[in-house]
């Protein structure tokens, strides 16, 4: 590749971190959002990525070849069978993300019956680093069965996300869902798909991106007293909230936890409040945060939180009869829901989690229902088979504008992840 890392280089000013360095193979394909391209490209070079354009023979109908060269500094290919060599294998090496924006109707159902017949499509069959692709349409043909079954293709593979599209006005003056991401959120969606893949190697040390941040953490389960010697809890080992906890440290952030019964050791550099029962956490909470949440910037709600407890636990332990046992239980404080409608402003940046037992499309709505709900900002959705007490695990992030996929991997790699994400969202403001 000719390259012009330098130029890149020079130009950036105050970025999200994460992209520092990154090489990002900026497709772009034949919509009227083409143009929104150059803005992309622009916010990429801000955040310090070395931006390499490509184009199909229709994106040259909307935007001239000379502002994507102008802006980053490289030649746009857009020709499978110029020059020696293989282009599609030599772009798909040297990616280390590859942004598929705007992503046409037409481009993902090429994708998605795998064919390799421009350079676009053959550099995406070829790679092996994250793929983000922001669909770009009029709303009739995303509402379409067939790019709708082309999309569902897409998401299910491994590496590769949809950011969007949004409702919103189309070219035609038609709303609907369709409208391409806005290139500003495209590029604060990218840092998390970087840090899940093997191949990201940012030259900004980890240690830098959320310092000077005070995050709150909860994690584990909580336990419900029964009696004394008796409790209602859960399978929660707290192993994903520490993990969380350790990450954020690392990356120079001051660390509250608030951990509920767990055998874990404390990670290096982060504050611990021990707690049992969700009333308990719920004090711990106001405690850490201060009055009016002000005294952080973001709260990670990972702990499994009790939704009933007993209505009067027993002073003495229960004796054993012969006879049924009812336990009367009342509702638990929503710890999150509190808190996000209590929330003025944006700040703290509010995640939450959500375990279901069900899986794809429907734990997706569920975890949007929640985001809704709640009035959080994003919400990390799981099945509860891959999450409960595990080491590995996966997620799907959502958030407002998008669906992140996050893992396979350690519980550590996914903590990684978040907490990149956690860096882009507060340095946006
Ligand atoms: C004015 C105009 C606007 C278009 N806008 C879009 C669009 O926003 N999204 C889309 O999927 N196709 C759009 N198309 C159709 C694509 O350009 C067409 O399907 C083309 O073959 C896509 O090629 P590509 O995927 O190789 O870029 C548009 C066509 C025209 C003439």
């Amino acid at each position: 590749m000719s390259g012009k890392e330098d130029t890149a280089q020079a130009r950036v000013s105050g970025p999200p971190a994460s992209l520092v360095g990154r090489r990002i193979t900026l497709c772009v394909s034949g919509s009227i959002a083409a143009y929104k391209a150059a803005v992309l490209a622009r916010a990429l070079l801000h955040a310090g990525a070395i931006v390499q354009p490509v184009m199909t023979q229709a994106a040259l109908q909307f935007l001239g070849r000379s502002t994507l060269e102008g802006l980053t500094g490289r030649p746009v290919r857009s020709e499978m069978f110029e020059g020696p060599g293989e282009p599609h294998v030599e772009l798909a090496r040297w990616s280390q993300l590859l942004v598929l924006a705007p992503a046409t109707a037409d481009l993902m159902a090429r994708l998605a019956q795998g064919r390799a017949n421009d350079l676009i499509t053959a550099t995406a069959l070829c790679a092996r680093c994250p793929v983000a692709l922001a669909p770009a349409m009029h709303p009739a043909m995303w509402e379409h069965p067939l790019t709708q079954s082309n999309a569902a293709r897409l998401r299910e593979l491994p590496g590769w996300s949809l950011l969007g599209p949004v409702f919103g006005e189309v070219a035609s003056g038609d709303e609907g869902l369709g409208r391409m991401l806005e290139p500003e959120q495209i590029a604060a969606a990218l840092p998390v798909l970087l840090a899940g893949s093997e191949q990201s190697g940012g030259s900004q040390p980890a240690a830098q991106l959320l310092s000077g941040r005070r995050l709150v953490v909860t994690a584990g389960p909580t336990a419900e007293d029964l009696d004394p010697v008796r409790s209602l809890t859960n399978r929660s080992s707290g192993k994903m909230g520490f993990a969380i906890a350790a990450s954020a440290a690392r990356r120079g952030a001051q660390v509250t936890l608030i951990a509920g019964p767990v055998a874990l050791e404390t990670p290096a550099g982060v504050s611990r409040i021990d707690v049992r029962s969700a009333l308990e956490m719920r004090s711990a909470l106001q405690q850490a945060l201060g009055e009016g949440a002000a005294l952080a910037d973001a709260l990670v709600m990972c702990a499994a939180v009790a939704d009933y407890r007993p209505q009067q636990p027993s002073t003495a332990k229960l004796k054993r009869g012969t006879g049924t046992l009812t336990i009367e239980l009342v509702p638990n404080p929503d710890l999150l829901a509190e808190l996000g409608q209590a929330r003025v402003g944006q700040r703290p940046f509010l995640l939450g989690f959500a375990v279901e037992t069900a899986a794809g499309g429907e734990l997706i709505a569920a975890g949007r229902a929640k985001l809704v709900r709640k009035k959080v900002d994003a919400i990390v959705a799981n099945a509860a088979s891959d999450a409960l007490g595990t080491d590995d695990t996966r997620a799907v992030l959502v958030t407002r504008d998008a669906e992140l996929p996050l893992g396979p991997g350690s519980k550590q790699l996914v903590a990684d992840q978040l907490t990149e994400f956690l860096a882009a969202r507060l340095q946006e403001g």
